[in-house]
């Protein structure tokens, strides 16, 4: 890694010379040059070609400048190694969007018990080599994150079999609850593997997306979701790179996020960014653009953005990014209108 870079020295809470900005999904469906690629293959077998995995992660560093690349995979690439048949629907060739697809989802104590623990460094090999990949790639231009599910968001895919809501989860929370803390536990053992593996193989930061976490009440996620969520957090601590949380509706719950144990909080558009670095003054913020802003026009974008940049203040520790991913059909020079301005700002 050459000179400090502006996204870990913002993670550390260091001052930078301009603001750093990526974008979640900045890899995806919005750019003409990932289309190009998905018309070749299907999801998962870009997710399990290091090749193509290095190519789609740099293009938009190449494309609008971002000072961080995000690894290209998925928080269920790992699924099939525990024993669940995962399909992305309409994910084959050329095919535009496809939600994920599990033909054998657990709903028993005992599916939960079949459940195996992956072996990166066996089962996910495909991932570890396209971080080398992707960082032969980068040449050092910019930090790369690694990433991984949050036990609960998984969760949700696991037992629901696809992108069909929480209800059958939430429901074994409370007529199961041993089997719950049995599938969380699995799940916290697997995210735990990957990540350490990810940064061993050379990702810089870590981030842990728990974006359906706002579907429980406080009660409950401090019985199902905080103490797995702190354990993960210890384990990145162990590695040594920074660690960031990402969420969606959690705002009313910041102040006891910010004590799980990660250096940096994502945080959505439904909270104002001062609000928010206001209530984890200890901690790194990153957000929080409402990625539908992107849909409209290059100046509403900015204007907005730059709302955002100056809401956010001097103080070191706050990183540009959105509330949750760019969206399907977001003309790309909006991306990199944001991108533009965010970096042209100053105090
Ligand atoms: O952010 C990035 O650029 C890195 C790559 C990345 C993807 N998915 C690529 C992807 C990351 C970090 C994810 C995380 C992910 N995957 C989450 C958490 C973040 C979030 O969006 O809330 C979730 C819930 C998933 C599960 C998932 N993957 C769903 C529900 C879907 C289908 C719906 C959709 O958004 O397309 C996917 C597919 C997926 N993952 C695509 C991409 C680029 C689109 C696949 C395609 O090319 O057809």
């Amino acid at each position: 890694m050459p000179p400090p870079h502006r996204f870990l020295e913002a993670c550390a809470r260091r001052p930078v010379d301009r603001l750093p900005v990526w974008m979640m999904r900045q890899a995806g469906r919005y750019q003409p040059s990932y289309r190009a690629v998905r018309q070749q293959v299907g999801f998962l077998e870009l997710c399990r070609s290091p090749e193509l995995i290095a190519q789609v992660t740099c293009a938009p560093i190449d494309e609008f400048g971002f000072d961080a690349a995000i690894l290209f995979s998925d928080i269920l690439v790992h699924l099939p190694a525990m024993g669940l048949d995962l399909t992305f629907e309409k994910g084959e060739k050329g095919k535009g969007d496809g939600g994920p697809k599990i033909a054998n989802p657990v709903r028993t104590r005992a599916d939960v018990d079949a459940l195996k623990v992956p072996v990166p460094t066996r089962d996910l090999r495909y991932v570890l080599d396209g971080i080398r990949a992707i960082n032969a790639g980068l040449n050092g231009r910019v930090p790369l994150i690694g990433f991984v599910g949050g036990p609960f968001t998984v969760a949700s895919y696991v037992v629901e079999g696809g992108s069909q809501g929480f209800t059958r989860l939430k429901t074994m929370l409370y007529a199961d609850k041993a089997a719950a803390h049995a599938l969380f536990e699995k799940l916290t053992q697997a995210a735990i593997v990957q990540i350490e593996e990810q940064v061993a193989a050379g990702a810089h930061a870590a981030q842990v997306f728990e974006s359906w976490l706002g579907e429980l009440d406080r009660e409950d996620l401090e019985e199902f979701a905080f103490p797995y969520l702190a354990r993960i957090a210890a384990a990145l601590k162990k590695t040594g790179v920074p660690s960031i949380f990402f969420g969606t509706g959690l705002s009313g719950h910041l102040e006891r996020i910010a004590t799980l144990g990660f250096d940096v909080i994502s945080v959505d558009w439904r909270i104002p960014i001062d609000e928010a670095r206001r209530r984890v003054p200890g901690l790194a913020v990153q957000g929080n653009l409402d990625s539908t802003v992107m849909l409209s026009s290059a100046e509403a974008s900015v204007k907005k953005a730059l709302g955002i940049c100056k809401a956010a203040g001097p103080a070191p520790g706050y990183i540009f990014n959105l509330g949750h991913g760019i969206q399907v059909g977001t003309p790309p020079e909006n991306v990199k209108a944001v991108v533009d301005a965010v970096h042209a700002f100053r105090w």
